[in-house]
């Protein structure tokens, strides 16, 4: 399929802001990418146009039946000026799974990424040159169709945005403190929460929220059925170094695939650390820390890289992680992704794009 392009007229290009002044996710580049589903014809008129609001009808079904999906990766300047993505096909794919989940249309992962290319290349400009900002390009996927029976709606809109982000956290690359929620839970077996769908950060919001009032920057979820397995922090994955070995959660169907995750247990192993992907219950990771052989915690995600998580709060209880400060290994994973991703490192898996 061809892309048609409608470029902003020069005197339209919008003012961007200085990487020093970024946060995450406020501004918006000059241009966006469309496409159109309508059963049975498929997908149809591929085009960049100048960003803006998007005309849908008041019944598309997404507004009120949340059928709709996105993903999220980064674009990174390397010090030569060349622009980087980082493992993009790994978030085709998993939009594609997504859609499996919430009954709408696959797209195709190659033309996909494609026009992921088209957009950043016009939009080169956008791509923050400093090391920790980049540029989050947003695929997303909702159901358009103007129906209010519940049933997969038979037309979709498919966009991307982008726009240049500083750290996903007010707290940079510094330990956050959590609070672990034994009321909410975020999904549940059998549930929604593999898939990148809008109904799962909906659904975490009230706990963020009580959180937040509590003095604490994200949430740690456990399992929703005996609330003993912790599952991820935030909207990110989860890893403990305990003594010195890596745990992180299974994928068992509640938990959100991540792309860093999946980074991360590759650099551990060949590192030659010992990973383990196997339940972890709260009282095992609160019995740790008491003893001293819980050495770190931390978060992994696309928007802040790793996370470290500094102090732990269950059940009124604080509990501080190793020092509190930044761990040797979040540093080093730290370290080596944004090396890998900026270009500054060498890649031995072929990540970058
Ligand atoms: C991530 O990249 O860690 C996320 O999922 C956060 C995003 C929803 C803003």
């Amino acid at each position: 399929m061809e892309i048609t392009i409608h470029a902003v007229a020069p005197e339209r290009r919008k003012d961007r802001p200085k990487d020093a002044e970024l946060v995450f996710g406020k501004v918006f580049s000059d241009h966006m990418f469309l496409m159109d589903y309508e059963t049975p014809q498929g997908w149809s008129n591929a085009r960049i146009v100048p960003y803006g609001p998007l005309s849908l009808d008041p019944a598309a079904m997404v507004l009120h039946y949340g059928q709709g999906i996105f993903e999220g990766l980064k674009a990174y300047r390397g010090a030569d000026g060349r622009i980087h993505l980082f493992r993009p096909l790994e978030n085709m794919k998993r939009f594609n799974r997504s859609a499996q989940r919430m009954c709408m249309p696959e797209v195709d992962i190659h033309f996909h990424l494609q026009a992921i290319e088209t957009l950043v290349r016009l939009d080169a400009d956008w791509v923050p040159r400093s090391k920790g900002a980049s540029l989050y390009i947003r695929p997303t996927m909702v159901a358009s169709e103007p129906h209010l029976g519940v049933r997969p709606a038979t037309e979709y809109l498919h966009y991307v945005i982008t726009g240049p982000v500083g750290a996903y956290y007010p707290e940079g690359f510094n330990p956050v403190k959590i609070y672990v929620t034994d009321e909410y839970v975020r999904a549940v077996r059998g549930g929604v929460g593999e898939a990148k769908t809008m109904a799962n950060y909906a659904a975490s919001l009230q706990a963020q929220e009580v959180a937040k009032k509590k003095g604490y920057t994200q949430v740690l979820w456990l399992d929703a059925v005996e609330r003993r397995y912790v599952e991820e922090v935030g909207t990110m994955n989860i890893f403990f170094r305990l003594k010195d070995e890596l745990v992180t959660p299974p994928l068992s169907g509640s938990i959100l695939p991540g792309v860093t995750r999946d980074s991360v247990i590759h650099l551990a192993q060949h590192w030659g650390l010992t990973v383990h992907e196997r339940p972890i219950t709260i009282d095992e990771v609160l019995d740790a820390i008491a003893m001293g052989t819980m050495k770190e915690i931390f978060g992994t995600g696309t928007a802040a890289v790793i996370s470290p998580v500094g102090q732990v709060c269950y059940k009124d209880k604080t509990y501080r992680v190793g020092n509190g400060g930044v761990g040797e290994w979040s540093q080093r994973f730290y370290d080596e992704l944004t090396g890998i991703q900026y270009g500054d490192k060498e890649d031995p898996f072929g990540w970058v794009h």
